[in-house]
């Protein structure tokens, strides 16, 4: 008998973690808008459908050029508590009982924003959720890639006194000319403080990239990774050590790495026998949130009940979270038809 049709009420409750979202991919043109005002920052744009009619996207860098003018208007606590208060409620209505978020400091830190005033907004957003519907979140910290090594350096021993608030180091922006061993020497002394490590890998650039990250970088997933499908021998690695990827559905098609959802490669990862999850990357920019991008998949992939519980469940096996809160988050699933 076939399975009934994934419906977006069905979704809705199912519970499941994102992975892969950066925070300043997730500012709403709304927001971007009154921060712009709030703050006197010059944008070139009047209206929300200004802003939107931007997100016309040729490839990842047509994109990065907007998402760093977008979190220019970013400057005090409060920008920050909203912004990430803004995705937080998001999370709640879809529930995303659980979010582990890049925060990219390397962003702010030049528009004379402190690393302590983007921090207490965050916190103060995360620890109201925390408290009022026990949203579970994680914090990494990202590292923008078109920078240089040293310059990481110097914002990991920035980060020091956080070192609590982050689980983990990630690597993004500008991947082809960037590749992974330009940042061996960070992720070594990264490694070295406890942190866990993640890296976009192989979603502009090659196969090579996400050897790079797994042999050089060690990470213990990869962001994206979808261009492994290039290459046998790192699809059987990536089968073999179930190192997760994230996959970022309705992102891979705005930034034209596959034409179209109908092309898009992560229901054939999934059957090979990856670790592959569903995530929403930049949510503001790219069309949607979570749910959107499983009913995307549903809608152009044919994606299944039966699919939609295991990337469900691969979302929490491939989090950060202790075996046991994972275990519990598995039991929901399994419990949930
Ligand atoms: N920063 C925000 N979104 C990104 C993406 N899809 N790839 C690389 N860097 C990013
Ligand atoms: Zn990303």
């Amino acid at each position: 008998m076939s399975e009934m049709p994934i419906t977006s009420q069905w979704l809705s409750a199912l519970p499941k973690a994102e992975l892969h979202l950066h925070i300043d991919g997730s500012l709403q043109a709304s927001r971007l808008l009154q921060l712009a005002a709030k703050n006197s920052v010059q944008v070139p744009y009047a209206s929300v459908e200004e802003v939107e009619a931007a997100y016309d996207f040729t490839d990842l860098q047509s994109f990065l050029d907007l998402y760093y003018l977008g979190a220019s208007v970013l400057q005090d606590e409060s920008d920050f508590y909203h912004l990430m208060m803004d995705y937080l409620l998001k999370c709640k209505e879809q529930n995303v009982v659980h979010a582990e978020i890049m925060v990219e400091p390397q962003t702010y830190l030049p528009n004379g924003v402190s690393f302590s005033t983007m921090m207490s907004g965050f916190k103060r957003a995360i620890t109201e959720a925390q408290d009022s519907w026990s949203q579970s979140v994680l914090l990494i910290l990202s590292f923008l890639r078109h920078l240089s090594e040293e310059d990481a350096l110097r914002t990991l021993a920035q980060a020091a006194p956080f070192r609590d608030q982050f689980v983990a180091i990630g690597l993004a922006s500008s991947e082809l000319a960037h590749p992974p061993e330009k940042f061996e020497r960070l992720y070594k002394t990264a490694r070295e403080q406890g942190y866990l490590a993640v890296a976009h890998a192989g979603e502009e650039g090659p196969p090579g990239y996400v050897w790079g990250a797994l042999d050089v970088l060690q990470v213990d997933r990869i962001d994206h990774g979808v261009r492994s499908i290039e290459d046998a021998d790192l699809m059987s690695r990536l089968v073999a050590t179930q190192v997760p990827l994230t996959v970022c559905p309705l992102s891979n098609i705005r930034l034209r790495v596959f034409d179209q959802m109908a092309d898009h490669n992560i229901l054939e990862l999934l059957d090979q026998g990856l670790r592959v999850t569903v995530n929403s990357d930049d949510p503001a920019y790219f069309g949607g949130y979570m749910n959107e991008n499983f009913m995307a998949m549903e809608a152009e992939l044919g994606l299944t009940r039966t699919q939609a519980l295991q990337l469900a469940k691969n979302s929490f096996t491939a989090s950060f979270l202790s075996e046991d809160l994972i275990a519990r988050y598995i039991d929901q699933v399994d419990q949930f038809t």
